[in-house]
């Protein structure tokens, strides 16, 4: 199922990992999990997702959350501050919703205002309830390979990998970008002994040295850096696998929503060299939800923790 360009017959276009199609397939999937889930048990699984303030992507993100929940049949309930909110009165809310035996995941949608400091936020919630799996006992249990909460994101991506069965066994997987939420996890699965994983891996950031040759030499690019079209196509080795985790959003006067998503990877030039690549938007962004709601549901059924 390879797309092809049909203007330059020599020039093939790697197979689009094709977020909206699996993350469809695998929400089907989830809700069918979910209406047994609740059947048996009487109540529903429950996502509570907190915003502070008004950034317009964590709207977007959190928005898109809540109504995913609802298509799975989970139960979903946002707790909306203004940024003026204390970390007083944030700390004290989630130690209520920790206590509520009727919420199964908690996540509080970053960034915060500066005020309030996320190491204690993330703290805070209880790991059982740590939906994000950003809590140190969750990125604890993840290096040492034992059920936890794995942060949505990686965990999209890991399930992509595995549905268009992309064996990543010795493979040399370059990441780029050390972030909390991303990077750094990622590079800790990719190398973890599993599949996905089994890779040989480099974290790459802004402090690395000559970043295009440590990229010319992957075979899985990881690119998490937050900036538009940084990976180009000569930064590419053929045949590379291509995971742009970039949602660059640019206000736009020709879209209905009034701006346009662009990727971390100049998606124009670097396809035609890639065996693989996701598309922005359409791949990894759909999947993060979908980790997302996996991580809910494992909560309900206490198959991490009891
Ligand atoms: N901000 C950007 N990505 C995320 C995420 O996965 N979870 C939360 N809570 N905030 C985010």
């Amino acid at each position: 199922m390879s797309d092809r360009n049909s203007k330059s017959p020599e020039v093939v276009l790697g197979v689009l990992l094709d977020g909206k199609a699996t993350s469809e397939k695998i929400k089907l999937q989830i809700a069918d999990e979910a209406e047994a889930f609740t059947k048996q048990s009487g109540r529903k699984p429950h996502l509570v997702a907190i915003l502070v303030g008004n950034d317009g992507g964590s709207e977007t993100y959190v928005a898109s959350k809540m109504r995913n929940c609802e298509k799975v049949g989970f139960k979903s309930s946002l707790y909306r501050y203004d940024t003026s909110v204390t970390e007083v009165e944030l700390l004290a809310k989630i130690e209520e919703i920790n206590q509520d035996d009727d919420v199964d995941g908690l996540i509080v949608q970053l960034p915060l205002p500066k005020h309030i400091d996320p190491e204690k936020v993330t703290e805070t919630i209880d790991y059982k309830k740590d939906v994000d799996g950003f809590h140190p006992i969750n990125l604890g249990r993840m290096m040492r390979n034992l059920p936890c909460f794995i942060p949505a994101t990686p965990y999209g991506i890991l399930l992509m990998l595995q549905a268009y069965q992309i064996d990543t066994t010795g493979k040399h997987c370059v990441v780029i970008g050390r972030s909390n939420i991303v990077g750094s996890p990622m590079s800790i699965l990719m190398a973890r002994n599993a599949n996905p994983g089994n890779c040989t891996v480099t974290l790459t950031h802004s402090k690395t040295k000559d970043l295009k040759a440590q990229i010319l030499k992957a075979d899985i690019i990881i690119a998490a850096i937050g900036r538009k079209n940084f990976v180009t196509a000569d930064m590419v080795k053929d045949g590379a696998i291509v995971i742009d985790v970039g949602i660059n959003r640019e206000t736009s006067t020709q879209t209905k929503s009034g701006y346009k998503l662009f990727g971390d990877v100049d998606f124009e030039h670097v396809a035609p060299k890639a065996s693989y690549i996701t598309p922005v938007p359409g791949g990894v962004g759909l999947m993060t939800i979908v980790g997302l709601l996996k991580n809910t549901l494992a909560s309900a059924r206490k198959e991490i923790y009891f």
